[in-house]
């Protein structure tokens, strides 16, 4: 983390997890946890969830996000969400193109382009997952997989916009797998995105940027994780779902 540089940010994906009402009880219980936290601390929570999280978390250091969010305003996408409904609810983040989507839900890089440049003009921040599958690791082309990733998310995105951004670094082979990516894998890829930003904005753009590391991150890796300078935050999974877990990757962020 650098973070004169830019903000660190720990964020919970909660997933497919946690009814309206567990919802309402795990964010009571972490409120008090956090309340001294010196990084921005968000739970991504399923959409049914959200008002009640919002509500929940209203007058603390807590942010609300969503999962996914739709790029049109409104009309016959059924299933579908929009981010004026998210924004109308006080949700502040929302994940984009987590692996999981792209694996199982068809999300393409078109479609988180389109997603992201919806969320940026409703003046909500897209958290925007990258990440390579392990055998793109085994043919030594995680850098140019992520670089297109970045670069396709991005397209037509301003230097303005691309500064408001969270990019999450998340390797899917390390996701929910319990196997972290080293804190030097970590760092290599992180530092390789600012890199791919400065070429396609700017060096001052792309040192604004947070850029998250996801991916088991958990309360024995993250001290390690969090104290390589192109990693600003995490974006958590499993370790989210639990207070006592989340608090302690929060406590990292905050030294
Ligand atoms: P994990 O999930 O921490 O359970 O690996 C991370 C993510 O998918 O965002």
């Amino acid at each position: 983390m650098d973070k004169s540089k830019r903000k660190a940010i720990i964020a919970g994906n909660w997933k497919m997890n946690k009814t309206p009402s567990q919802a309402k009880a795990l964010l009571e219980e972490l409120i008090p946890m956090v309340k001294d936290a010196d990084c921005e601390v968000v739970a991504c929570v399923p959409y049914v969830d959200l008002a009640v999280a919002v509500e929940t978390v209203k007058g603390t250091n807590i942010k609300i996000g969503a999962e996914n969010a739709h790029w049109e305003k409104s009309g016959a996408f059924t299933g579908e969400i929009s981010t004026d409904m998210l924004k109308e609810i006080g949700v502040e983040y929302v994940v984009l193109g987590h692996s999981e989507r792209r694996q199982y839900f068809g999300e393409t890089d078109e479609t988180v382009n389109k997603r992201t440049k919806a969320v940026l003009a409703a003046g909500l921040i897209p958290i925007v997952c990258v990440g390579e599958l392990l055998w793109e690791r085994k043919c030594d082309i995680t850098d140019e997989v992520v670089a297109r990733q970045v670069k396709l998310a991005l397209y037509d995105v301003s230097a303005e916009d691309v500064k408001k951004t969270v990019i999450a670094y998340e390797p899917v082979w390390a996701i929910g797998t319990g196997e972290t990516a080293t804190a030097d894998q970590a760092e290599e890829v992180c530092a390789a995105i600012r890199a791919t930003l400065a070429k396609l904005y700017d060096a001052e753009t792309a040192e604004a940027v947070t850029i998250q590391y996801g991916g088991s991150m958990n309360a024995g890796n993250c001290d390690e994780l969090l104290a390589k300078t192109n990693v600003d935050g995490g974006l958590i999974g499993g370790a989210s779902l639990v207070a006592e877990k989340f608090q302690p990757i929060v406590a990292a962020a905050s030294k």
